[in-house]
């Protein structure tokens, strides 16, 4: 068939990406139109078929030519597609698809077919780096529409995808699955690497072959939605990425709630994607005239491994997400691993100085200091009863600010707002706020239940709790948002849909996150779920940072912070200082640093020279933060593959860096053997590599006066010395011909 294709090209001298993200590419004579969706490197083809089938043509690198997307599809010689829509850009259920659909419904008068056809599609400019192309499909029979909305991150190679469902039918459509993202690869073959865990044990990774038929990560946990799985994976195609080789999807559900990813490989060996909220048990009625936007799906493809992959959404991220992601952070000392439940005004007083003394920015007063009748004395009691406990605190919580203020450093408080302990004075005046089965036995993740946010009372009441801290207390400067029970008995005596509850929990919390930071724009706010429970871009864009598990053993957190590294920037990442595991206190610290630094110790307890240590540690942190937060990453040697992790932050003007590096193994002669090439540098500068954080008492190995160029850096390596008795090494890179 010969299809013929116009080209409009906006404005072609202004650089490549901007022209790129803006040109689209209109009607064909063969009434075949393209739709091409493009970033600085990559581009997603939708092509419309005489039929007004919309289908995917080509997700891959950008050509050069666009006229050149016209010959793709009689490049393969696969295997025949008998419907015409098995590479569906929004795979409906009940007429021609054979395959997992994107979207199943069951229209007002009850018949179950929908055949999603071409309607009109525009590409808006959003700014110089975004632009925004829409697609409306129309049901062929039906009054049904879905809108595909595809916007662009040009320079970060970023795309979010997500879609708008509506009808005008005489009742309420049932939607039965309702993706975000419809996706088709093509390739030899999909190596999917994608996590699992469970408290204290966060992103396991797993890499595996995908063979034919349906792999799927979800989600049904309600809240703290990804404690067991979190909605991040990655995708190679032909052979598992290196961080500097290969072909890599990353992929990410932008949902605080039930996700489901299904991966289909089909009968002609391609890769269908299909990411969405969770359809389990969340049948949703749709009324006429209403608008159903599904959460955006995101991703980045990268030809250049996974570091690249990583280093496009930290950039993201920061550039796009984060509250305050250009900003900085603020280090702190907190007190849960110090004195779990159990403090009082005059320990706290103590702490205040602690944290002064230490160095960090913010005391943090975690869990225990609310309730009265049933006092926080442990995780039995008191949670939803949101006044200071008056034997603990009996100044209450405005005094510590003040007294804070005194001390020179900031202030900073734990809730959980969205829970309750049955042994709570909420539980007993508002059961109707609770999440729970009438007529069941209640069951308990953390003695708890979660409250019914789909009810705008308990938003209301929840909105209370931050707002009612921050009016007393408007020097209040850090809130940690922790979120520890999972969804049991889901049942709201709010909606008169019960099916509807996992979705509108998670719309009801957004509404709250909106209105406090519409109120409070800036507070510092940590993401935290008993670890890493919630960790999605759609809960990040109202956090400053997220708490990444509570097991903070340094040899575990290598591997934990290494895997989420690869989705999150290290300026989110709260990585605290504190008792678990073996290590001594300066490779706990060391480990720290890659990331938000704080500290979960008792202060007084420290040997001087520890104390020393640490004071130290937090002064050339602050010399070296900007370079972590804002910097880019690579990921030198894998834990996973050698006796040494190393990890290079470097600015954006190549001109500083530091590099870390920890033996990771025990055994005989384990240490950095070889140099480590390091990645990133400019070839042609001269670098000076300055041993840091060196425990009081000890001497480097390394000199300091010599310099290497950048090309010798990352051709022969430099060697951190990293050995029994050196395990943790840190490594500040300088600029040396300036
Ligand atoms: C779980 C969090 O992950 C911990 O850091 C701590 O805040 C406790 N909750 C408090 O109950």
């Amino acid at each position: 068939m010969k299809q013929v294709m116009l080209l409009f090209r906006c404005n072609h001298r202004t650089i490549v990406f901007l022209a790129l993200s803006v040109c689209f590419i209109a009607r064909a004579s063969a009434q075949e139109i393209l739709i091409p969706v493009e970033t600085k490197t990559n581009a997603l083809v939708l092509k419309v078929s005489p039929t007004k089938d919309v289908n995917i043509l080509y997700l891959g690198e950008k050509l050069s030519h666009s006229e050149e997307y016209n010959n793709i599809s009689g490049a393969y010689r696969q295997t025949a597609d008998y419907s015409n829509v098995l590479a569906s850009a929004y795979t409906s259920a009940g007429s021609r698809n054979l395959a997992e659909p994107a979207i199943a419904v069951v229209h007002a008068d009850g018949n179950t077919s929908l055949d999603l056809r071409y309607s009109s599609h525009k590409t808006e400019r959003v700014d110089n780096n975004s632009s925004l192309t829409s697609v409306v499909l129309k049901d062929s029979l039906y009054p049904f529409w879905v809108t595909l909305y595809y916007k662009t991150y040009v320079k970060e190679d970023i795309v979010e995808q997500w879609c708008v469902i509506r009808h005008k039918e005489k009742g309420q459509v049932t939607l039965s699955k309702f993706a975000s993202a419809n996706l088709q690869l093509k390739a030899g073959s999909y190596w999917l690497r994608q996590y699992h865990g469970d408290w204290a044990r966060e992103m396991q990774p797993e890499e595996t072959l995908l063979t034919h038929g349906i792999k799927t990560l979800d989600s049904k946990l309600g809240t703290r939605a990804n404690l067991f799985q979190p909605a991040l994976f990655m995708v190679s195609l032909d052979k598992p990425a290196t961080e500097d080789e290969g072909t890599v999807l990353f992929g990410s559900l932008s949902w605080t709630g039930n996700f489901r990813i299904d991966l289909e490989v089909d009968y002609q060996d391609n890769l269908r994607l299909l990411a969405g909220m969770n359809n389990f048990a969340s049948t949703y009625f749709l009324k006429s005239g209403e608008e159903f936007t599904t959460p955006a799906f995101l991703y980045t493809l990268s030809h250049q491994g996974k570091g690249k992959a990583s280093r496009n959404l930290h950039d993201w991220a920061r550039n796009y997400r984060l509250v305050d992601g250009k900003g900085t952070r603020l280090t702190l000392l907190n007190n849960w691993e110090a004195t779990y439940f159990n403090f009082n005004e005059e320990k706290l007083a103590a702490l205040l100085k602690d944290t002064k003394k230490l160095g960090v920015d913010l005391f943090l007063l975690d869990d225990g200091w609310f309730a009265n009748k049933y006092p926080r004395n442990d995780d039995h009691a008191g949670l939803g009863d949101w006044e200071e406990n008056r034997q603990k605190l009996p100044n209450g919580i405005s005094y510590l600010v003040k007294e804070a203020t005194a001390n020179d450093v900031k202030f900073g408080i734990w809730i959980e707002p969205e829970m309750v302990n049955p042994k709570s004075e909420l539980y007993e005046k508002h059961p109707d706020w609770i999440i729970r089965q009438p007529g069941r036995e209640e069951h308990y993740f953390r003695n708890q239940l979660v409250l019914d946010l789909s009810n705008p009372k308990v938003q209301d009441f929840v909105f209370g709790v931050v707002d009612g801290l921050l009016e007393k207390n408007p020097t209040l400067a850090y809130i940690k948002w922790d979120c520890n029970a999972v969804i049991y008995n889901a049942y709201s005596a709010h909606l008169k849909n019960q099916t509807h509850l996992y979705i509108e929990y998670v719309r009801g919390l957004y509404k709250v996150l909106e209105r406090i930071r519409g109120k409070y724009p800036t507070v510092p706010m940590m993401l935290c779920s008993g670890g890493g429970g919630r960790t999605d871009y759609a809960a990040l864009q109202y956090f400053t940072e997220y708490w990444p598990s509570d097991n903070t053993d340094p040899l575990e957190r290598i591997f934990i912070q290494w895997e989420y590294s690869y989705f999150f920037p290290a300026i989110a990442s709260s990585n605290h200082v504190t008792d678990w595991g073996r290590q001594s206190i300066k490779y706990r610290t060391d480990v720290a640093m890659m990331g938000k630094l704080g500290f979960d110790i008792v202060v007084s307890k420290l040997k001087p020279e520890e104390l020393a240590y640490c004071q130290g540690a937090v002064k050339q942190y602050d010399s070296v933060k900007a370079v972590i937060w804002q910097g880019d990453q690579y990921r030198l040697t894998d834990p996973r593959q050698n006796s040494v992790a190393s990890v290079l932050y470097l600015d954006k003007d190549k001109a500083n860096g530091v590099l870390f590096n920890y033996l990771v193994s025990g055994r005989f002669a384990a240490g950095s053997t070889l140099p480590i090439r390091l990645k990133g540098l400019a070839p042609e500068k001269s670098y000076r590599l300055r041993e840091v954080n060196l425990y009081p008492g000890t001497t480097s190995s390394i000199l300091s006066d010599k310099t290497y160029t950048g090309e010798y850096l990352m051709t022969v390596g430099f060697n951190p010395d990293v050995r029994s008795g050196r395990n943790s090494v840190v490594i500040k890179l300088t600029q040396a011909n300036r």
